[in-house]
C-alpha cells in the first residue's frame, strides 16, 4: 500500500491510448467499495470516454480542468445531498479510491475539483455539468477524476515529503518524531 501512496502523483499529460475495459471496471469496483457514513453510499458515478464530452468537461472551470482534454477517461463523482449530510466526505473517499486503484493499475490520474468552483461569473461548475449531462437536481458534483496512461513519469514522493512536524503525540505540539 505505501508503495502506491509514494508513487501516486497527479498526472496531467496522458498518452493517446485507450484504457482496457477490464481496468475501467476495476476503477469502478474501487469506487463502489469505498466506505461511507452509515453505509449510505450516497454517490453516483458517470463514466465518460467520448472525446467531445471530455472537451466539455475540460472547460468546467477557468483553471485546473483542461487536463481532461487529454485524458482517455473521466469519472464524474456526484453525491446525493438528500441521502446524506456528509456526501462530500463520502465522495472524496470514493474519488481517492479511484486514484489509488489507477496507480495500482499503472495508470495516471488527476482530481479535478468541481464543488465550490465556478464555470464563469454567473454559474457554478456544478450547474454547468448538470446541464451538459442531464444530472438530477438532488445530486451535487464533487469532483472529476481524469485518467489515462501517463505521458511522463513524475518523480515519486520520498521520505522528505513525510512531514512528521504535522504529528503530535498525546497532546498537541508534543512532536512525534520518527527518524
Ligand atoms: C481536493 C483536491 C482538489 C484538487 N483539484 C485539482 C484541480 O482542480 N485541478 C488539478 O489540476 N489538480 C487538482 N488537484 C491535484 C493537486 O493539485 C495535487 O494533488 C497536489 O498538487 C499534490 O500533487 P500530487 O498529487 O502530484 O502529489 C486536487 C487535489 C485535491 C486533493
Amino acid at each position: 500500500m505505501l508503495d502506491i501512496l509514494y508513487n501516486r502523483r497527479s498526472t496531467r499529460k496522458f498518452l493517446n491510448q485507450k484504457i482496457e475495459e477490464e481496468k475501467i471496471k476495476k476503477l469502478l469496483i474501487a469506487a463502489l467499495l469505498a466506505p461511507s457514513s452509515r453505509g449510505l453510499r450516497p454517490w453516483e458515478f458517470i463514466v465518460v470516454d467520448d472525446p467531445s464530452l471530455l472537451e466539455k468537461l475540460a472547460i468546467s472551470k477557468p483553471h485546473g480542468s483542461l487536463l481532461l482534454n487529454h485524458a482517455s477517461l473521466a469519472i464524474i463523482i456526484a453525491g446525493d445531498k438528500t441521502k446524506s449530510d456528509v456526501w462530500i466526505e463520502d465522495c472524496s473517499i470514493a474519488t481517492i479510491f479511484i486514484q489509488l486503484e489507477a496507480e495500482a493499475l499503472g495508470l495516471g490520474s488527476c482530481w479535478v475539483q468541481i464543488n465550490r468552483r465556478y464555470y464563469n461569473d454567473d454559474i457554478t461548475a456544478n450547474e454547468y455539468i448538470h446541464e451538459q449531462f442531464n444530472i438530477p437536481e438532488r445530486l451535487e458534483v464533487l469532483s472529476i477524476v481524469g485518467i489515462g496512461y501517463k505521458a511522463a513519469e513524475t518523480p515519486p514522493l520520498t521520505d522528505l515529503d513525510v512531514d512528521w512536524d504535522k504529528v503530535s503525540f498525546n497532546k498537541f505540539g508534543s512532536l512525534y518524531v520518527k527518524e
